[in-house]
């Protein structure tokens, strides 16, 4: 695993639009996964301002969501897909179908096999970019999923919530399942990248970076994969020991 640290949160963002512009670059048709949440706003913004400038073209490129909420309809405001389409897939112009994301409301076995089954389709993930939450969380892979887990229906845990319920409003507001690709699913990709910024998320990603490897602290899957990079801005760093490279 690989740690990048960034000064600030913008060249956090810059680094990261980089890695994503790279993958474009070797490979066209690559099949991307995205997170949603605070993090990755000032890198969707690079992009989009990299594809204006013609740096980078996401015309042949395919999307495909991290997670999203259960059993919410198509349409609810909290739709993580939702998210995306207006931070990202909306500015870039992607048409819908260049994305696939999970269906809310589907039976959740089938719809995992399906996620799962148009990855294998199109030869794995090419690169997915998750943040890391307040308690170690990957996409909504929260403590305690195994390392090799696949695409699936979780609960989402208390801490999960209240950190969510900043997006939506209250705690009441913030549905209490999801769906994830799973950390297994995750550890296959040809890049697994993990972007975090603020002092707030010091604790957690210190943990991550130096705590021993456990399904305790989903994060930690990052060190097990051989292109495993961590891009983290000055303050996150704050209390992390660097590991080499
Ligand atoms: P954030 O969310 O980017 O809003 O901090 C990260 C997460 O909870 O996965």
């Amino acid at each position: 695993m690989k740690v990048i640290e960034a000064a600030d949160y913008e060249d956090l963002s810059r680094q990261t639009a980089e890695i994503v512009i790279a993958q474009l670059r070797a490979k066209p048709s690559s099949l991307l996964v995205f997170p949603t949440g605070r993090t990755p706003l000032g890198l969707f913004k690079a992009l989009v301002d990299a594809e204006r400038a013609g740096r980078v073209d996401f015309s042949a490129a395919v999307f495909l969501t991290l997670d999203e909420y259960a059993s919410i309809a198509a349409d609810d405001r909290r739709r993580l897909l939702l998210w995306l389409k207006l931070e990202l897939l909306g500015p870039l112009r992607i048409p819908d179908s260049a994305v696939h994301a999970f269906d809310p409301l589907a039976e959740p076995h089938a719809e995992a096999d399906r996620i799962e089954a148009l990855i294998a389709e199109r030869g794995g993930i090419d690169l997915a970019i998750v943040g890391l939450g307040p308690n170690g969380h990957i996409g909504m892979n929260e403590p305690g999923s195994a390392f090799d887990s696949r695409t699936r229906r979780v609960d989402l845990t208390p801490a999960t919530i209240r950190s969510n319920a900043a997006y939506w409003g209250t705690e009441a507001d913030v549905p209490r399942a999801g769906l994830t690709l799973g950390l297994g699913t995750l550890g296959e990709a040809g890049k697994l990248v993990l972007i975090t910024g603020g002092a707030e998320k010091a604790g957690i990603l210190a943990k991550a970076l130096n705590d021993p490897i456990s399904e305790d602290l989903p994060a930690t899957a990052l060190r097990l994969h051989s292109n495993g990079i961590v891009v983290a801005d000055r303050a996150a760093m704050g209390q992390a020991t660097r590991l080499p490279n």
